[in-house]
């Protein structure tokens, strides 16, 4: 199970968001609207990285635009990060999920449904080139630094360089947050994590 067999030979955002629609390079493609590969430009230094397209995204075609995305939005800019200037993605580019009458309930992609998706992943990371990638959630940040990365107690370390890999929480754990006062403080933390990103890339 690999999505390398599908990846076009000449890398440029254009032809890997053409390919990425033809992907099977696991079963997720079946059920899926589309595929959602990231979104942003070439130029962007920074590179966020999510679990997997959600319900809008899938519908949409692009990453971070429910309210997943408007809660990053929100903390971008409390930041004082540029949205224009970050390039954002996926570890997975489609949509898993469980019918669940109307609805289409999220569900996590597994480590094997992530390994044979990372092609794509890298293939992004090839052509942008960004300075610092940051994951976000567990999910990512598997993807991105291992299984002994671990978010909840690494959060805000950089790892290696070109790209320097980092890790954050995931917009969507805030959403679920049990009331208003955990929901703050988690995001604080968050626009914290963001900050320190935006002092080493300007570092
Ligand atoms: N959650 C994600 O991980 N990615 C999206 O694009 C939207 C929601
Ligand atoms: Fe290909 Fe990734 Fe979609 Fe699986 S989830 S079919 S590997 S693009």
């Amino acid at each position: 199970m690999s999505a390398e067999p599908y990846l076009p030979k000449r890398k440029t955002l254009n032809t890997l968001n053409q390919a990425v629609q033809d992907c099977k390079g696991c079963s997720l493609w079946q059920h899926a609207t589309q595929a959602v590969l990231g979104e942003g430009t070439t130029k962007a230094q920074l590179m966020f990285v999510g679990e997997q397209p959600g319900d809008q995204e899938d519908q949409q075609g692009r990453p971070f635009v429910g309210p997943a995305g408007r809660l990053l939005d929100k903390a971008l800019e409390e930041a004082g990060i540029d949205r224009q200037a970050v390039y954002v993605t996926n570890a997975v580019k489609h949509f898993k999920f469980t019918p669940q009458g109307k609805r289409r309930i999220h569900k996590k992609p597994n480590a094997e449904e992530v390994r044979a998706c990372h092609p794509w992943l890298e293939a992004e990371i090839a052509v942008v080139k960004p300075k610092i990638v940051a994951a976000m959630g567990a999910t990512a940040a598997q993807a991105l630094l291992g299984p002994k990365f671990k978010v909840t107690k690494d959060r805000g370390t950089f790892v290696g360089s070109d790209p320097m890999i980092t890790a954050t929480v995931h917009p969507s754990s805030i959403l679920r947050a049990p009331d208003e006062d955990a929901r703050h403080e988690q995001m604080t933390a968050f626009v914290d994590d963001l900050r320190l990103i935006a002092k080493r890339l300007a570092s």
